[in-house]
């Protein structure tokens, strides 16, 4: 799987990056209830599976997996973000390696809870592992993918600094309304200079 190929060990305490209001942390066995739910909310999941739920066998392999991961690297991965003063799981932030020949170039994702759009936490998780990316890595690019019609994620990237690369057409087991409009790329690089204010 992608985003795993890092090799500096994690902080002991799984700390990735803490923000105003979020603390994203190495991923826990017992997420697990509380990423079954995000996977299955139809809203969370319509840009994604078109609302189908996934199989919580499924999800809990995926967690194993970055659990697994974040004992070793913390430099990419999938990891959970946490409401900074009550502790409460609100989602969860990635940053993949591509593959080669790309190897200087994360993926940033994000999946959070439906009760927490809409606040901006998007984007200051985002923007805070985009800067830390750059700080503590040798990436040169960060870039993110969604549809052209999922209009909140790509307000995120415009909030986190990245620019639009092109518009194409993804390759995706299930139709999603909309999904004829294709789908863009956005980025961000190392020259671009440090993310700045979210906006
Ligand atoms: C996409 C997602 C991460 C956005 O999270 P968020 O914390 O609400 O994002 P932010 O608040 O940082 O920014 C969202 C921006 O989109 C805007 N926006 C949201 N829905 C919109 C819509 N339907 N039309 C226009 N703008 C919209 C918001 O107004 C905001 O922009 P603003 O700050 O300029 O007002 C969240 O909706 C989510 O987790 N969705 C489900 C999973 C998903 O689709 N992940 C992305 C897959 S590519």
């Amino acid at each position: 799987m992608a985003g795993d190929t890092g090799n500096h060990a994690p902080a002991d305490d799984g700390v990735v990056v803490v923000t105003d209001r979020l603390v994203v942390r190495a991923f826990r066995a017992d997420d697990l209830p509380e990423v079954v739910a995000l996977h299955a909310d139809p809203e969370v999941m319509h840009h994604i599976t078109n609302g189908v739920a996934e199989d919580p066998d499924e999800v809990a392999a995926w967690l194993d997996h970055w659990v697994e991961v974040a004992h070793r690297d913390l430099d990419t991965g999938c990891w959970a973000a946490v409401d900074r003063s009550s502790g409460r799981f609100v989602g969860w932030f990635h940053l993949f390696r591509d593959d080669p020949p790309a190897t200087d170039t994360l993926e940033l994702g994000y999946r959070l809870r439906r009760d927490a759009w809409g606040l901006g936490l998007a984007a200051e998780g985002s923007r805070a592992l985009v800067d830390r990316a750059f700080a503590t890595t040798d990436a040169a690019r960060v870039r993110a993918e969604t549809m052209v019609v999922h209009t909140a994620s790509r307000r995120v990237m415009e909030k986190v600094g990245m620019h639009l690369v092109r518009v194409f057409d993804a390759d995706w087991p299930v139709r999603i309304p909309g999904d004829e409009h294709g789908d863009v790329e956005y980025a961000i690089d190392r020259a671009d200079g440090n993310t700045g204010p979210v906006t």
